[in-house]
């Protein structure tokens, strides 16, 4: 454009020339209609790199994910994937061409300076001037963003824990205390952003103001070269554009600094969540295990808490063999459990099946081999038979079923609406948790696992259910499985070969059923012996 204005004054007007004026005038459109090709070709390649970058990346960040919650790591939560939506979105929208137009400053700036140095100086030192002020309005307003952000963050994570727990919140009427809770986060959100927005106006004036003067200085020193016939006035309109365009693109990214800022602190967060994050190897793939358990020397803790939820646990258990682990409220039983199937890893020593790490193993094929019912069991949003085909590809009708036969709940599901097809989860058919637990049962017994673990399976069960988990329980022996289960209630455990018991996070007693139950029997009898003869003690003295 102001090679083009400079052509018009030097060689149109001066000239009279017409046919100068066309050729100038189809090259320069010529020249533009290129221009707009690229920047339309520039924008659809940043939206499909978008969509490349995001087939590429996001699997990966959602198991990153779950293995982040899992390890109780900070970054982890749903925020991560909206963190992923906003670090693209930056990175392939409109506001990352204005780094493509950086480049471009120090280009114009020495046409200016071929021009006249005085102008050229000009220009530089007042683009000198705005990248100081971006600078400083940089530093004025990023604490307070990252204030904000965060705060707005907790705000949303709070909302999501309070949704899940709406029932409870209802029934106790705790909408209100929730809510102000709620309203300290969202008024620091926007209080720091408010302040933010302020700096960020206070900033943003005095950068327009400074590329305004530079820009009239240009004129006015133009001008003046002009009254002193040391350019052409056609000079005049190139040096204006020119300087304009020199300065425009830091004018933009202070424009778009916010977007860019937040950007970048999606992609800190992403960083520390990927950083901490292994992909489970796909090494070399393991025979299906027999089903020998051992723990040898096992410690565990919440990493970085310097407390020990589990110490010192030894044992062993042969293929197919059911060990029964019992101990009071907060010994570690659940904990025990998910160690067994590899879901945290021990501090140090080490859970074995079959002679491999269980932590270490390739989740996916570990995963064929081991059955697993939490103590809160959830279901997926999906058909009974995807939760029960554990929404892997190629489960035949006949594995579902017969896993459904295995635990005791087929008559159960054939009952139910659209039985096997009866949809769960969010619009659909909402299961009792008793019923969820008979499911997640069944889902545990998939393909006949080589381990199950079973935490609690009876807790909300009926006696009929309880009937059906203790045959569900005996086929899996008759199938040679390796079967743990916890359980306060004696009755589950009748079939059990070993008997653990575990109190603060130790193992008190382990051996054969029989043995376990005589020397509990005896330290009963011994603590009840103990009170009167210690009262008789007392008595004495
Ligand atoms: N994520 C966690 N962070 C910190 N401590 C935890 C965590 N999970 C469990 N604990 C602690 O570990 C201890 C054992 O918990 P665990 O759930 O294993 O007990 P449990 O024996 O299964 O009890 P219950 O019979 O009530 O199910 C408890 O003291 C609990 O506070
Ligand atoms: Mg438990």
């Amino acid at each position: 454009m102001p090679i083009y204005t400079n052509q018009i004054y030097s060689r149109v007007l001066s000239s009279g020339s017409t046919p100068t004026l066309i050729v100038l005038t189809v090259g320069v459109l010529f020249i533009f209609a290129v221009s707009g090709l690229i920047d339309a070709i520039r924008a659809q390649i940043l939206t499909a790199f978008g969509v490349i970058f995001d087939q590429r990346v996001s699997g990966h960040i959602f198991s990153a994910l779950f293995d982040g919650v899992v390890r109780r790591q900070a970054q982890a939560g749903s925020q991560a994937l909206r963190d992923l939506d906003q670090f693209r979105q930056t990175m392939t929208g409109p506001g990352i061409s204005v780094v493509f137009d950086l480049p471009w400053i120090p280009i114009y700036m020495a046409i200016l300076f071929f021009i006249d140095p005085i102008i050229g100086l000009v220009t530089f030192l007042g683009g000198m001037t705005l990248v100081g002020l971006a600078f400083l309005q940089d530093r004025a307003t990023r604490p307070l963003t990252k204030a904000a952000n965060s705060a707005a963050i907790k705000s949303y994570g709070f909302t999501e824990a309070g949704l899940r727990n709406s029932e409870v919140v209802r029934a106790m009427g705790m909408i209100g205390y929730l809510g102000r809770q709620w309203g300290k986060f969202r008024a620091e959100s926007l209080t720091n952003a408010k302040s933010s927005n302020e700096q960020a106006e206070i900033w943003g004036g005095l950068i327009k103001f400074v590329r305004m003067a530079v820009q009239i200085l240009i004129i006015a020193i133009g001008a003046d070269l002009i009254l002193n016939h040391k350019i052409g006035s056609g000079m005049l309109f190139a040096n204006m554009i020119l300087s304009a365009r020199a300065l425009q693109p830091i004018d933009r990214v202070v424009g778009t600094w916010t977007s860019l800022i937040g950007a970048s602190q999606a992609y800190e967060r992403l960083s520390g969540l990927l950083n901490n994050y292994t992909p489970s190897t796909v090494g070399t793939s393991l025979p299906r295990p027999k089903g020998e358990l051992t723990v040898e020397n096992m410690n565990y803790g919440v990493p970085g808490s310097g407390r020990l939820l589990l110490a010192a646990v030894n044992f062993r258990i042969a293929p197919g063999e059911f060990l029964g682990i019992v101990g009071p409220s907060g010994a570690g039983k659940s904990t025990l459990a998910r160690l067994l199937v590899g879901v945290q890893q021990p501090l140090n020593g080490s859970v074995r099946l079959d002679g491999s790490d269980v932590f270490g193993w390739s989740r996916a094929e570990f995963g064929q081999y081991v059955g697993y019912l939490p103590q809160d069991t959830e279901l997926f949003a999906g058909s009974v038979r995807d939760n029960i085909a554990r929404f892997m590809d190629g489960v035949t009708d006949e594995e579902v079923i017969a896993a459904a036969q295995a635990a005791s709940v087929h008559e159960l599901i054939v009952r139910l609406p659209n039985g096997y097809d009866t949809e769960l989860g969010q619009g659909g058919v909402v299961l009792s948790v008793g019923q969820r637990q008979r499911v997640g049962l069944a889902r545990a017994m998939l393909r006949n696992p080589a381990l199950i673990v079973l935490d609690e399976p009876n807790a909300n069960l009926d006696s009929q259910g309880e009937d059906a988990l203790l045959e569900a329980l005996a086929a899996m022996k008759a199938r040679a499985q390796t079967v743990v289960v916890v359980s306060h209630k004696p009755s589950m455990l009748v079939g059990a070969d070993k008997l653990l018991v575990l109190r603060d996070g130790r193992v008190d007693l382990f051996g054969p059923r029989e043995a376990v139950l005589s020397r509990l029997a005896q330290n009963a009898a011994k603590a009840k012996g103990s009170t009167p003869s210690a009262a008789a003690i007392e008595a004495k003295s």
